[in-house]
Formats: C-alpha cells, structure tokens, sequence
C-alpha cells in the first residue's frame, strides 16, 4: 500500500527547566541543569492514503501540533521513524515544503501589507507554479469563493474570516499532496465555518489532496472526516472510521423531553427518580436531555418512568453525536 505519511513510533520530548522563583532561582536554574523531560508525543504510529481527510483530535496539550511540526519538517522527531511523500521532513525541508501547504489557525503565512494577489504571485515564484496550472488553479478557487473580494485587500486589512480562507488559498495553490490544517475554523462565526468546510472538502474532492486537520470544533469533524485518528498525553487513543466510533458508542441515546411543569422543580424531581438508573440528566430553558446507556437500560423504560409521575408536552431521540462520543473518550478513553 502507498501510503503518503507514515509514522512509526514516533516521539518528541521536551527538555524544559524546572524554573525557581526569583532571581536567585534564575542563577540556580542557570547552575543546576535541573531539567524535567515533557513526552510531548509517545511512540505514534499511524499511515495517511493519499486523498483521505483525517480528523486529528485531541484535548489541549495533546501532542497534535508538535505531531504535525514533525510531518511538515519543523521539528526532528526524538525516536521512531517518520515519512512523509517518501522522504524525511526534517532533512528535506525545501524538497518537503513543495509537495504540503501548512495552515495554523491564528497566525497568517501570507505577506501582512501585501494585497492577496501579489502573495500568490509571490508563491507562484517560489513554488515555479507553472502559468497554466495556476489559472487553472484561480479559475478553480474563483468557482468556489467570491475571490475577487479578496485578491486586491491587503492581508492586514482583513476579518480573521477573510485571512483564513486566503490562507487555505495559498496553501493549496501549488497544488501540493498534503495540506496540514491546524484549528482552521478557531474564532470564526458559524457561517464562515461552513464556508471554509466546504472550500476544504470541494479542494480535496477536486484535488484528491489529502487532508490532515486538527479542530476542537466536533462540526468541523462531522462536516468533513471519515477517519479520526485521536491522541491524548502524546499516546494514541482511537485511529479508525467515524461510522466505527459511533457504532462503538451506539448503546448510547439522548431522550429529551419538554416536560408541562416548571422546569427547574421537574429536573430535581428526575434527578432523584432517576437516581438509580445510571442516566446523565442536563437541561436548557426548554428541554431535559437524559443521555441513557441502552445496554443497561432500554430509553422506553426511562420514558415510562418519568411518565407515571409527569406531564409531557414534547419528546425527541437523538443517537449520540461525534460531540458527545469524543467527550466521553477524553474523559474515559477507549477500551
Ligand atoms: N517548544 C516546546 N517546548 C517545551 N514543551 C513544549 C513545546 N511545544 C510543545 N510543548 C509541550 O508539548 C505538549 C504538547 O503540545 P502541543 O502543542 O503539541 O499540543 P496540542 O495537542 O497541539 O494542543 P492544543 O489543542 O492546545 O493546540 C504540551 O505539554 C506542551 O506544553
Ligand atoms: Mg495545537
């Protein structure tokens, strides 16, 4: 199988000083060598298809950042083995760059006073993007975003929404094999979140680019990946299909209910009725939401229950969403 990343127990540590307070700390800082060693990413092992669009998720502090600074070639890995396009990152940086674009959320690749269209000539350059492929690259984006509104704004001049998608613009002009995309949906609003979701899924559709993509925005996922490879505390908890994860989760339903009493008095009482049905009760102004274990107990039975002693006006079944399945694996990870 060809596989265009493949890593092979890899890991990065971190040597950071014990730091001491004050001055007189600084200087024994300076003196001791007194180091502490951060396993930032633990002996990851996982491969990448060329055209997959996989979810690399993980709680804060995970690893994922450092993990994709090693495939991109910025940082050298501290064992293991790692290819990316067949070759070493770390060693062919020049050679590496030509075939990823690399996206990190909050901060802009593009030159800040330069108008867009003069970046990406800039990138047309360096790259030596050939003229026939980058109009055909233009054409493209001009068919999926109103590109005419950016091309002539100076990137500083533009909403965090606007430097976002000329940034995933820039990173796919050169039409590369990878495109590393780090939280690239931080900080939008829900309509450019969508936006920029369907820019990255049509790019990979046309391209057949593959697509590494770190979000804590479980939408991001649902919108986008098949494959969610997920780490935690530097080690792998999960690398496989959604559709598996969910089915692995699947026992598990949300009831909700609008019940015709007072809310606030209705949710004490469920609490305590409940009590014995190991069930997680939350609620909003207009709904209780019992998320219920199936194979413990079926969510008629809970439903019977509260209706021997209330009055309801509405009810709805939800299964699980991807939000909840990865909740509930960084809290307990995965058998
Ligand atoms: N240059 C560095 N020096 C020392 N420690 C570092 C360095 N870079 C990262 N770390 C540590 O490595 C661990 C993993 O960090 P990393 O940035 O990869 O996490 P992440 O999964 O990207 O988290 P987030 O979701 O918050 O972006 C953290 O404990 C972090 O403090
Ligand atoms: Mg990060």
């Amino acid at each position: 199988m060809d596989y265009v990343i493949k890593l092979t127990d890899i890991s990065k540590e971190f040597k950071v000083l014990n730091r001491r307070e004050g001055l007189m700390g600084s200087f024994k800082d300076i003196l001791s060598r007194d180091y502490k060693i951060v396993h930032a990413v633990d002996k990851i092992s996982l491969s990448v298809k060329q055209g997959e669009i996989v979810g690399f998720l993980g709680p804060n502090g995970a690893g994922k950042s450092t993990t994709i600074k090693m495939m991109t070639g910025v940082l050298e890995p501290s064992g293991g083995e790692i290819l990316v396009n067949g070759r070493i990152p770390y060693k062919n940086r020049t050679k590496n760059s030509q075939e990823i674009g690399v996206v990190f959320g909050q901060r802009s690749q593009l030159w800040w006073s330069l108008p867009l269209i003069e970046s990406f000539k800039l990138l047309k350059d360096i790259y030596q993007i050939p003229q026939k492929e980058y109009d055909e690259m233009m054409e493209l984006y001009a068919s999926l975003v109103n590109i005419e509104d950016l091309l002539h704004k100076p990137v500083r001049q533009m909403s965090l929404g606007q430097r976002t998608l000329s940034d995933i613009l820039a990173a796919f002009l050169h039409n590369p094999k990878i495109v590393f995309l780090d939280e690239p949906t931080i900080g939008l609003d829900v309509a450019m979140k969508s936006k920029i979701r369907e820019l990255i899924k049509e790019l990979n559709k046309q391209r057949n680019t593959t697509v590494i993509l770190t979000t804590h925005d479980m939408g991001d996922v649902d919108a986008l990946c098949e494959r969610i490879i997920i780490i935690d505390k530097g080690k792998m908890l999960y690398d496989n299909d959604i559709k598996h994860l969910r089915t692995f989760f699947g026992a598990y339903r949300t009831l909700k209910i609008r019940p015709a009493e007072k809310m606030s008095e209705v949710v004490v009482h469920l609490m305590d009725e409940l009590n014995d049905l190991d069930v997680q009760i939350s609620h909003d102004d207009e709904w209780i939401s019992i998320v219920v274990n199936e194979e413990k107990i079926k969510t008629l039975k809970v439903l019977d229950r509260i209706q021997q002693t209330h009055r309801i006006k509405d009810m709805q079944l939800e299964e699980i969403s991807t939000e909840d399945v990865i909740k509930k694996i960084y809290k307990e990870g995965v058998e």
